[in-house]
Parts: C-alpha cells; sequence; structure tokens
C-alpha cells in the first residue's frame, strides 16, 4: 500500500498512528506530496479527486480517502474491533472523540493556512480567531471529559485527539494550549510518549522527508 502525505499533516500522521498502532504501518509506504489547497498535486489528484491528503492506495489499485476511512481499513485489515470498538456504547464515544479531533484539526489546518498561505492583505483576522476559538471551545470540553479518553490503551478518539494536540505543539505552541488545562495536558503526556506518536513526530520526518 502507499500513502498520500505530508510530514505536517496532522491527518497523515492520525493514519500512520493507527498503522503503528495496528502492527501494519511497515505494509505502507508513504510519498510525501507537497499540497495546499490552492496547489494541488497531480499524482494526488491521479488517486483522489478533492486532492487530498491523506489518501491511501491499495495494492489492487484502488483509493480510499479520508482519514476515517483509511483509518477504519486498517482496523479490518489488523482484524477489526481494535480502534473501532464493537461495542456500540464504547464505540460511539470513541467516534464521538474522533469527530472532536478531526474538528480541532480542520480548524487549526485552516488557521494556520490563513497566517502563512494566504497573501497578506488578503488576511482575516476575524477567521483566524475565530477558528482558534472553535479549537479553544474543543479542548475546554475535552478537559472536562478527559476521563471519556482512554487512560490506558487506545482507541480512534485517542489517536485522534492525541495527532490533534501533537499539531497545536508543532504549529501553534505560542497558544499554548496546555494552561487551565491541566487534566488533557497530563493525559497527552501519556499518550505522546506512545512509540506510535514518536516515530511519527513532525518535526522528525520533516528532517527526514
Ligand atoms: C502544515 O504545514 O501545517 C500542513 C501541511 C499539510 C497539511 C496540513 C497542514
Amino acid at each position: 500500500m502507499r500513502l498520500h502525505s505530508h510530514p505536517a499533516s496532522p491527518f497523515g500522521r492520525k493514519v500512520m498512528v493507527a498503522a503503528h498502532e495496528l502492527d501494519v504501518a511497515d505494509r505502507i509506504a508513504v510519498d510525501w506530496r507537497p499540497v495546499t489547497p490552492v496547489a494541488p498535486n497531480a499524482a494526488v489528484v491521479a488517486d483522489n479527486p478533492l486532492g487530498k491528503l491523506p489518501t491511501l492506495v491499495l495494492d489492487d489499485g484502488r483509493a480510499l480517502f479520508d482519514s476515517r476511512v483509511i483509518c477504519e481499513y486498517l482496523d479490518d485489515l489488523a482484524g477489526g474491533g481494535r480502534l473501532f470498538p464493537r461495542d456500540p456504547g464504547v464505540r460511539m464515544r470513541a467516534l464521538r472523540l474522533q469527530a472532536l479531533g478531526d474538528g480541532i484539526m480542520e480548524a487549526a489546518v485552516l488557521a494556520r493556512y490563513e497566517t502563512v498561505l494566504r497573501p497578506e492583505e488578503l488576511r482575516w483576522q476575524a477567521w483566524i480567531e475565530h477558528q482558534k476559538l472553535k479549537v479553544a471551545r474543543a479542548l475546554d470540553w475535552l478537559e472536562e471529559r478527559v476521563e471519556e479518553l482512554p487512560a490506558e490503551g487506545v482507541d480512534i478518539g485517542a489517536v485522534t485527539v492525541g495527532c490533534a494536540l501533537g499539531y497545536l505543539d508543532f504549529r501553534f505552541g505560542a497558544d499554548r494550549w496546555r494552561e487551565g488545562r491541566p487534566r488533557l495536558a497530563a493525559w497527552y503526556e501519556r499518550f505522546a510518549a506512545r512509540p506510535s506518536m514518536a516515530a511519527t513526530r513532525p518535526h522528525d520526518l520533516e528532517k527526514a522527508a
């Protein structure tokens, strides 16, 4: 299998953290693609009409997107029921956290693009502030419900929230998301120490790419 991704993409990291947790990472060859909303990459577009990362190309040529679909595919490949719990109540809790983590990543990436990609004279400060407010509200929600995240072990909710927090550290360190959120910070400290997270640090991948 081949994965179109980018060292800085939190959604790409989510897929690779899932792959490591499921012991299938060595079956995936990663192709780093420079992609932005205004500069699609031809190789990615050939496999995904949306031109978005991550996109996983299976050995039979089928392409899977987005990160939710890819992670579910990898979970099935590894036997199923590991990152996507089978029990309906536990599963819904994990899926809700996945949706929240994806939402944090989407808002943070939009704020990042507005800050570094859009021409300076077109930048919209209120847009950036409202994306950051969305992130802050989601983090406060998590701080109040940190027991929903698995204290030990891992599911798709933990993977997604972990990658979202990792992206905030990577691109928005100056915003100090840990302040006022000690429970979430403690959870992330444990999660970030997992080998799957250590193997996918954006700083390290950027250097190696
Ligand atoms: C970034 O540079 O922050 C980034 C790159 C690719 C996808 C998403 C974010």
